[in-house]
């Protein structure tokens, strides 16, 4: 039943737009959304609340099936873990670091997986991630791998964190994004990379609206 469901999976490194494409398309649909990055960034909140060890697998396999995760319904990206509003934490570059350290524990991501899976609910579903179309949702009938430059994405990350008030220099975060990609690229298990099938889409030149519309056009001409 649940493959029948359709799925635009849209991956890509940080900073390439994806998020805030994802959350418009999936409005645009009228589909739910996945950010599976909030859930490995929520990890990263529990793993410092709990002082759980950053290096012992088992024990944060067992703290990522137990996460209870509850996101907004709307496009806000409200997120409460254990019933406490997380929202402003994960967004930090220092979050989504660990984030991406505790992404490379295989027997962490097994843990995740059906979480992330039991968004796929009618009429359909738009995943954001790094290995939503080769790992998750490898039967997603729509995949989109969308990239930009290194120089832009860490441009766009900078505006973002401004806009919500966190200071950064561009130079720092420049390096912070250089150094989590290639752990993301690198790592053993559902690496970053395009789906065979995936449509590719640089978006270095791109509006935030074109994009938009090469995302809904990659469902639509189908
Ligand atoms: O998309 P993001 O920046 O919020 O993700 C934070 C980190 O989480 C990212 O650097 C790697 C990890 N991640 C992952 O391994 N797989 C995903 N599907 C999504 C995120």
């Amino acid at each position: 039943m649940q493959d029948t469901i359709p799925v635009l999976t849209i991956d890509g490194p940080s900073g390439a737009g994806k998020g805030t494409a994802a959350r418009a398309v999936a409005a645009r649909l009228g589909w739910n959304f996945l950010d599976s990055g909030a859930i490995y960034r929520a990890l990263a909140v529990a793993v410092v609340d709990r002082g759980v060890s950053r290096e012992d697998e088992s024990a944060l396999a067992a703290l990522a099936a137990s996460l209870d995760l509850v996101f907004g319904a709307d496009s806000t990206a409200r997120i409460l873990l254990w019933d406490a509003d997380i929202s402003g934490r994960i967004v930090t570059e220092e979050c989504g670091n660990l984030a991406s350290k505790l992404a490379a524990f295989p027997a962490v991501r097994q843990a995740l997986l059906d979480k992330q899976r039991g968004f796929r609910r009618p009429p359909g579903l738009v995943a954001d991630g790094r290995d939503m179309g080769t790992v998750v949702f490898p039967d997603a009938p729509y995949k989109v791998f969308l990239t930009a430059s290194a120089e832009v994405r860490a441009r766009r990350r900078y505006n973002q964190l401004k806009q919500k008030g966190i200071d950064v220099s561009l130079a720092h975060l420049t390096e912070e994004i250089e150094e989590r990609d290639r752990r993301d690229r690198e790592r053993q298990i559902a690496p970053l990379r395009a789906a065979a099938d995936a449509v590719v889409i640089d978006s270095s030149d791109l509006s935030v609206d074109e994009v938009i519309q090469v995302c809904l056009s990659v469902v639509q001409s189908h």
